[in-house]
Formats: structure tokens, C-alpha cells, sequence
């Protein structure tokens, strides 16, 4: 194939951008900011994330993915163009361009989003389930007739796989995840204190004090918000214990979920995972103690990966390279003609 092979994880919090030859090149928050009127994007990434809940309403900022799918095509589109246009500049041949989906997305997304890579730039796009990519990513041997559980929590969705010989035997994905945590701590913070909170404070106050499960020694962090009675700026402090009660249900959602996969999970692959472990990739694997919950769950040795937010664009990476990795599992690039006119 000419042109070069970019990966791209168009993740709900998270746009990651892999090079082949290169490595990853960009990682920055898949927030867009538009004009109002005209729709022009005007900012991406960090830029348009530090508007968030900042903006006039001149400026629209938006999250163009919602539970891992598109859910804003005009503004992927624009992203999507601005991104490839960056990396391949006036270069002759169009780019190879792989992208990641949840695991159960339906074949109206898939082509979706194949459609929307053909015309924002790529001459041949090809999709790959994320937790296929995030367990390539983190390492693991998938290759062999053995089952591995890979467990992606992104902002989105939890994606939980049981994957052998190089494909997804089993597979749930929850839209249960980072995000639904963040707005758990927001509904917490109004319901019992009468306080206003963003988006943004609610994952800052996830990333630095969030837990999931009960620890021992406490931790607390000072926020600032809004009081709901009075309409004033407020300053608070809140405690580790009241943001994993807060959280309780949606972690323990997610837990459960990797129980229930392991109940359908055939016998022979369930004792293979048992001996290997579960591997816990993407952004929500940085919560603190989410391999101790999901241990708990499960009585399975659970593993977080190492640098779990990257996992699936590494993998994409390491896919790319070793083109064969997916031609031998059925993933085809295809061109704007093939993605319109196929039926499957
Ligand atoms: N230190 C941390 N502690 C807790 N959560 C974290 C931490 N760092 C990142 N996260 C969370 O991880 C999530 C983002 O993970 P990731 O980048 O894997 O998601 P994504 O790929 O964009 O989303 P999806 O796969 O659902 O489309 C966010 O909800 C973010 O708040
Ligand atoms: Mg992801």
C-alpha cells in the first residue's frame, strides 16, 4: 500500500495519533471548539479543552464522541481533516488510517466512521475492536489458542474481551466508565451538599483523590465551586471516603460486568485467565485500586498494564507494522468506494 500508516485512537476523552516510523505524535482531549454561528472549528485538544465550561456563546465546545461513537460528524470531520492534514502536509499519496471502535458496535457505526476517515483525508481506512488493540498494546502474547481477559476502561466505555488466537471470542462493552464517574461526583456534590461543580473539577477530583474501594487512610482535597442555594463561589474540602461513595455504584457496574463475562466464558478459556490474569488498560486503570476491586469481583489476579492510556494506540502501532497481524484476522483497509458501496 503507498501512503503512510497512521493509527488513530478517537477515544471520548482522549484523540491519540500513532506514525508508523514515528510513534505516537499526539495525545490531547477529544474536545473541539466551533464557532456558533458559522461552525468554523476554531480550536482542538487542549486548546478548546481549556474553554471548557469557560467559552461565550459565541464559542460552542464540544465533545464530538459520546460513549465511544460519533456523536457530533461535522465536528469529527473537521478534526479528523485538520489531524491527518497536519501529519501528511501536501505529501502525493493519501495515508493508510487504522481507527478503533468499541467492542460491540453496530455495522451503521462501523461504517460510519469508515466514511467519515475516507473523507476527511485517508485513502484506505481500517477498523480494529479497542480491546483487541489495547491488549497488543499492553504486551500480551494474543497470538496463540490460549484466552486473555483484557479489561478497557476509557472515558466512555468499558470494553471487557476475552481474546485467543488473535481474535475476540467474547466481548461487553458498558457505557460505564470514566466519564459516568465524573458526573456521579457532580450529582453527589448537588444532591448532599448543595454544591455546584464542573466537569473538569470532578475529574480532577477523581484523578487525585478517587479510589475504588473503601481504603484505610484517608485523603482529602480542597475545590472550588458554586453554592446551589445562594449563587455564590463556594471553597470546600471533600474526603476520599465521600467520592468513592459517590462512585460506589458505577465501579461496582463495572466490576460486575467483568464477572458476568467470565460466567459465559467456556471452560477451558476461563482456567486459562485464571492462570494468566485479567489486564486492565486505558485511563480508568489509574484509578487507584481498580485491579484490587476487580480481584475482589473475580478472585482472579488482576494486572494493571503499564502505561495503560496508551495501550491501544501502541497496539494499533505495533499492528501496523506487522500488517500481516491483521490481513491474518480478517482486517481490510478499504477505500471510500469499497466503504460506501459494501453491504455487510
Ligand atoms: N489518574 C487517573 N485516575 C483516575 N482516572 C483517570 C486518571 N487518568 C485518566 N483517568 C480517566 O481515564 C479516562 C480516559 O481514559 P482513556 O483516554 O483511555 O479514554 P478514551 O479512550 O478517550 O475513551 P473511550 O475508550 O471510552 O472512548 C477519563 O475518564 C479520565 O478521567
Ligand atoms: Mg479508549
Amino acid at each position: 500500500m503507498l501512503g503512510i500508516n497512521i493509527g488513530i485512537d478517537l477515544g471520548t476523552t482522549t484523540t491519540i495519533i500513532y506514525v508508523q516510523g514515528k510513534g505516537i505524535v499526539l495525545s490531547e482531549p477529544s474536545v473541539a471548539a466551533c464557532d456558533a454561528k458559522t461552525g468554523k472549528m476554531l480550536a482542538t485538544g487542549n486548546k478548546a479543552y481549556d474553554m471548557l465550561g469557560r467559552n461565550p456563546d459565541s464559542v460552542r465546545v464540544v465533545r464530538p464522541m459520546k460513549d465511544g461513537v460519533v456523536s457530533d460528524f461535522t465536528v469529527i470531520q473537521s478534526m479528523l481533516i485538520y489531524y491527518i492534514q497536519k501529519i501528511c502536509g501536501n505529501k502525493i499519496f493519501k495515508p493508510n488510517v487504522i481507527l478503533c471502535t468499541p467492542s460491540s458496535v453496530t455495522e451503521l457505526e462501523k461504517r460510519t466512521i469508515l466514511d467519515l476517515a475516507t473523507a476527511s483525508g485517508a485513502g484506505r481506512a481500517c477498523l480494529i475492536e479497542e480491546p483487541l488493540a489495547a491488549a497488543i498494546g499492553a504486551g500480551l502474547d494474543i497470538s496463540h489458542p490460549c484466552g486473555t481477559l483484557v479489561v478497557d476502561i476509557g472515558g466512555g466505555t468499558t470494553d471487557i474481551a476475552v481474546i485467543t488466537m488473535g481474535s475476540i471470542a467474547i466481548s461487553k462493552s458498558i457505557k460505564v466508565a470514566g466519564n459516568a464517574l465524573d458526573e456521579a461526583i457532580i450529582r453527589h456534590m448537588r444532591r448532599e451538599r448543595n454544591l455546584l461543580i464542573g466537569e473538569v473539577t470532578a475529574e480532577d477530583i477523581k484523578k487525585r483523590i478517587g479510589c475504588s474501594y473503601l481504603r484505610d487512610e484517608e485523603l482529602a482535597v480542597g475545590v472550588k465551586g458554586k453554592n446551589y442555594i445562594t449563587g455564590m463561589p463556594a471553597f470546600f474540602e471533600i474526603s476520599s471516603t465521600e467520592v468513592y461513595l459517590a462512585m460506589r455504584e458505577q465501579i461496582e457496574t463495572v466490576g460486575d460486568a467483568v464477572h458476568s463475562v467470565l460466567e459465559i466464558t467456556p471452560p477451558e478459556m476461563a482456567a486459562d485467565i485464571a492462570d494468566r490474569g485479567i489486564y486492565v488498560t486505558g485511563g480508568g486503570a489509574l484509578l487507584r485500586g481498580v485491579d484490587i476491586m476487580i480481584n475482589r469481583k473475580t478472585g482472579i489476579a488482576t494486572t494493571d498494564a503499564d502505561d495503560p492510556v496508551n495501550c491501544v494506540a501502541k497496539g494499533i502501532g505495533k499492528a501496523l507494522k506487522d500488517i500481516n497481524i491483521l490481513y491474518d484476522n480478517g482486517y481490510i483497509f478499504k477505500t471510500r468506494e469499497e466503504t460506501s458501496g459494501s453491504e455487510e
